[in-house]
């Protein structure tokens, strides 16, 4: 049986403040003693260096780790394919776990059983990662108590297997940066991601109004009704998001006051010229792995503001209290039928090649979800 000891996270980007520095090492070192002691064999994807994910990512056999007094068993039940899973697998992302290294960082597990000094979850729970680096691509775990959160469990398993990270997201991005308003308008690119598929739904939740960019595309109708399903106003592509049409379309629509940017590159300097005077755009993503570039005048003339959202570093500097009370927010938006999952597919781990070339593939629309 392959050994594998799957190691501390390293957080590079910014120095990390105490207790989350510690919440982090807790649970990065928990994953590590789930995969390296114990009897029963458990499969996982496994990688042991960087590169392109399909010849690196392997289905190995590990050991499942015994149960520590404050530690939690739990099977895995779904786990997505997410974009920062794929940059970390090929090491291009803000967090470097030592290697070998399960993948994944997202997903939702049931727990089978507690250790003595568990007080917090109990057989039967659902649980979700509370921080990135668990290693979710693997049928079951050993992991602290302290690296889960409990949720509720009637809500469908493909919304809480995609909770804690694009949704979150999502919200974060729509209450942090500007004051908004019923009425008011929001603008922003690749809307048919995940995130963009949130923010469409936690929009229209909120009263806000939409404009929603995606690339062209053979299907582009049918996308554009599914999104328009969800609750998105207006679907453009970034073709004629460039047209001098649009400029009649704004006399009648309100400039948007904050644009969320997960692409960069061209498609961002158009979300910019778009959005109204002293509005904000919040760079999150950068799917065209282009730079954003911003004309003089849109600082001169409309004294644009430019900033960054990270989901990571927001649960680091506001704790996991405010961390779950976000997630109950969000199950509320789900019991109240506001928030769905994104277009899924769902791939049986063994098939995981598949998920992986899937989700790097463009055009493809649905979420790749790793079932055990
Ligand atoms: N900063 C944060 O805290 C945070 C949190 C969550 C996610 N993210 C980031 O947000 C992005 C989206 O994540 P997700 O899980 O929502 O993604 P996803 O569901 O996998 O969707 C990927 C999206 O990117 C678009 N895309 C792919 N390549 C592109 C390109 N070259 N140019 C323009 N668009 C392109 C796709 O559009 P097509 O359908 O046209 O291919 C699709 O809309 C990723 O970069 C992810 O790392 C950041």
């Amino acid at each position: 049986m392959w050994a594998l000891r799957v190691a501390l996270a390293q957080l590079r980007p910014r120095p990390q403040r105490g207790p989350q520095r510690d919440a982090a090492r807790r649970a990065a070192s928990s994953a590590s003693r789930s995969a390296a002691g114990g009897a029963a064999g458990v499969r996982a994807l496994v990688y042991a260096q960087h590169g392109e994910p399909v010849k690196v990512v392997e289905l190995k056999t590990l050991e499942l780790s015994s149960l520590g007094r404050s530690d939690v068993r739990m099977k895995m039940l779904a786990a997505p394919v997410n974009p920062a899973d794929i940059n970390m697998i090929q090491g291009t992302y803000g967090i470097h776990p030592e290697l070998p290294a399960i993948g994944g960082n997202e997903g939702v597990g049931q727990v089978v059983e507690v250790g003595s000094a568990v007080t917090g979850v109990k057989p039967g729970d659902w649980v979700i990662p509370a921080d990135m680096n668990l290693g979710t691509w693997r049928a079951e775990a050993v992991v602290s108590e302290e690296s889960l959160i409990v949720i509720p469990n009637d809500i469908p398993l493909l919304c809480a297997a995609t909770l804690s990270v694009n949704p979150c997201t999502a919200y974060r991005l729509l209450s942090d940066f500007e004051q908004l308003r019923p009425g008011d308008s929001i603008i922003q690119n690749a809307a048919n991601s995940g995130v963009g598929q949130a923010v469409i739904q936690i929009a229209a939740a909120l009263g806000l109004r939409t404009i929603n960019v995606v690339r062209d595309r053979p299907d582009l109708q049918k996308l554009t009704d599914r999104l328009k399903d969800l609750g998105a106003e207006h679907v453009f592509t970034e073709e004629a998001m460039r047209k001098p049409e649009m400029k009649d379309f704004f006399k009648n629509f309100p400039r948007p006051r904050l644009a969320l940017n997960c692409v960069g590159g061209r498609s961002s300097t158009e979300l910019m010229r778009h959005l109204g005077y002293s509005g904000t755009m919040v760079t999150y993503g950068g799917m065209a792995k282009q730079p954003v570039t911003a004309s003089v005048s849109s600082f001169i003339f409309k004294d644009i503001k430019l900033r960054g959202f990270w989901v990571s570093q927001w649960k680091k500097d506001k704790g996991t209290d405010q961390f779950k009370e976000m997630i109950l927010t969000l199950c509320d938006f789900i019991h109240r039928g506001q928030l769905t999952a994104p277009a899924c597919s769902q791939v049986p781990l063994q098939d995981y090649r598949v998920a992986l070339e899937a989700s790097m593939k463009p055009f493809i629309s649905s979420k790749q979800i790793l079932t055990m």
